[in-house]
Formats: C-alpha cells, structure tokens, sequence
C-alpha cells in the first residue's frame, strides 16, 4: 500500500496491541499519520499519536478525539477495532457482565463513531472500518455474550453505512477468523492443555492454520483506501475460508 493512504488522517481505537497494531503498522506504511486511542498505550507504534482512553467512558472519548483531531489537523479514517472478550453460554455471565461486555464491543465503538463523526463529516471523504468477527455470523460453541455483541457490531455498520453515504462516509467491517494475537495467546495459556487447544483452534479454520494480525489489517488498508471508494455497508472475512468453505478429505 505504499503511498496509497498518503494524506490520511486516521485512528485506530485497541492499537497498542494484536490487530489494532498491525492496523497501525500498515497505516503508517501506506503514508496515512496514525493516532491510536488505547486504554494502555504501553507498546504503541513510535510513530503513532497515541491517547491513553477508555472507550467505556464517553468524556475520556471525546477528550482523546479533539486531542487527534488538533494534532493530526483533522480525522478521515475511524478503525474501531477495540474490544473484549467473553466465553461460555448463555448461562456463564451475569447482567452485570453482558453490560460490561456490551459498553465496551458495541457502546464504546458508538461513543467513538459519535465523537468522530464531525470531523469525518468535514474531511469531505472519510471511512470507517469496524473490527467484527467470524462469531458474527457463525455460531461457535461458548461465545454467546461475544457473539452477541459482535452480530451487533456487523448491524451497525450496515445502518451506520446507511446513515453516512450521502455525508461522504463509507462504512464497512472485516470478520477476522481465530487470529494470532496476545489476546488469543492468554485464551491458550489459559487452557488445560494450550498445544491441543491450539490445535484445535487451527484445524477449525479450512487454511490449517491462525490468521495473522497483518492479514487482518491489510484488508482494513484497503477499505479505508481510495481504491475503495465505491465500497460500503459490507464485510470482508479474513478467515481462511471458515465462514463459506466446507472442505473435504
Ligand atoms: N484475536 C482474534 O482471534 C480475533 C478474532 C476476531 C475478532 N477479533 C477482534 O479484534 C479486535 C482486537 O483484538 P486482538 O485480538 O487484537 O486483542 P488484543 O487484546 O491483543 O488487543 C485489544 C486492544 O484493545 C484495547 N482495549 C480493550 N478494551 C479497551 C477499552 N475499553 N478502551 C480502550 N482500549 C481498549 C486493549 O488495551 C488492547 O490494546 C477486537 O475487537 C476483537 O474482538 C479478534
């Protein structure tokens, strides 16, 4: 993507680590100037603006979004790519969980849509790109709350592609499989057996293997790039064919 993203003044939310970083990596290395929102910055990009938030916290949010917005001299690219995890049924987390899961995967990419737009508004071509999930639209055993939160992260960006097309922003999303990523890395170290459960992680996907962050982020370059420009509402899968494909011996 070299020079592709020259002029691009984007921000990643979650790009201290895993996905996010690589998002900030490809960013950078397309030519676009970077800012990351992360509740620890710790290990973000040296080129990147980076604001300590908690996208739980809209005040936190609209702060660390005039501060971008003054350094960068505008914003034309939202990645909301933040969020958390949760496992089990339907059954394993409380009220008090769901709604901590929820403010942050769905709440928290609405308060910093809300807090950007104005400023996508006035870049004239502007694009956001939010961090779904297979869990959107497969069913996976012991994701309920995640997969909740995250079928309603795929909603929003069709309604929110909807709502900005005719205010010159495109809205899209990508679907990463079971990525590489410290998160999943403490999801293995926190398994009984972490090389079976690793295992069984890559023969679930069709490709044999993890999906890479820089995979993940490569198709974030190119939805919010201008060879995507008539590109809006949608979903690319990064997924080593786990959502369509059914192979066979
Ligand atoms: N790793 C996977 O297998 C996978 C698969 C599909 C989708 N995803 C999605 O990708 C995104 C990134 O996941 P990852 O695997 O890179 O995780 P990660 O834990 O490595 O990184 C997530 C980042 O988000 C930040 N963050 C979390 N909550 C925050 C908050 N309230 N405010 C500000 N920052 C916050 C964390 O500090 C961290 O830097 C998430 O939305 C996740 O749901 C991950």
């Amino acid at each position: 993507m070299t020079g592709q993203l020259d002029g691009l003044r984007a921000v990643v939310t979650g790009g201290a680590s895993g996905i996010g970083a690589a998002i900030v990596d490809a960013l950078l290395a397309g030519g676009a100037r970077v800012a990351v929102i992360d509740r620890a910055t710790d290990g973000s990009h040296p080129d990147a603006f980076a604001v300590q938030a908690d996208i739980g916290d809209d005040a936190s949010v609209r702060a660390a979004i005039d501060a971008i917005a003054a350094e960068l001299g505008g914003i034309d690219t939202l990645v909301n790519n933040a969020g958390i995890g949760a496992q089990g049924t339907v059954e394993a987390n409380d009220d008090e969980e769901w709604h901590r899961v929820y403010d942050v995967n769905v709440v928290g990419l609405v308060r910093v849509s809300r807090a950007a737009l104005p400023h996508l508004r006035a870049a004239g071509a502007a694009s956001i790109v939010n961090t779904c999930s297979i869990a959107a639209t497969a069913g996976l055993p012991q994701r309920a709350l995640y997969s909740a939160t995250k079928g309603a992260v795929l909603a929003l960006t069709r309604a929110m592609a909807a709502d900005h097309l005719r205010e010159g922003i495109r809205v899209n999303c990508v679907n990463p499989g079971t990525a590489d990523t410290p998160w999943v890395g403490r999801l293995l170290d926190s398994a009984d057996d972490p090389a079976a459960e690793r295992a069984a992680l890559e023969a679930r996907q069709p490709h044999g293997r993890l999906v890479s962050a820089a995979e993940v982020a490569a198709a974030v370059a190119y939805l919010v790039s201008p060879a995507a420009s008539s590109t809006t509402g949608t979903s690319i899968a990064v997924d080593g064919g786990m959502q369509n494909l059914r192979l066979r011996d």
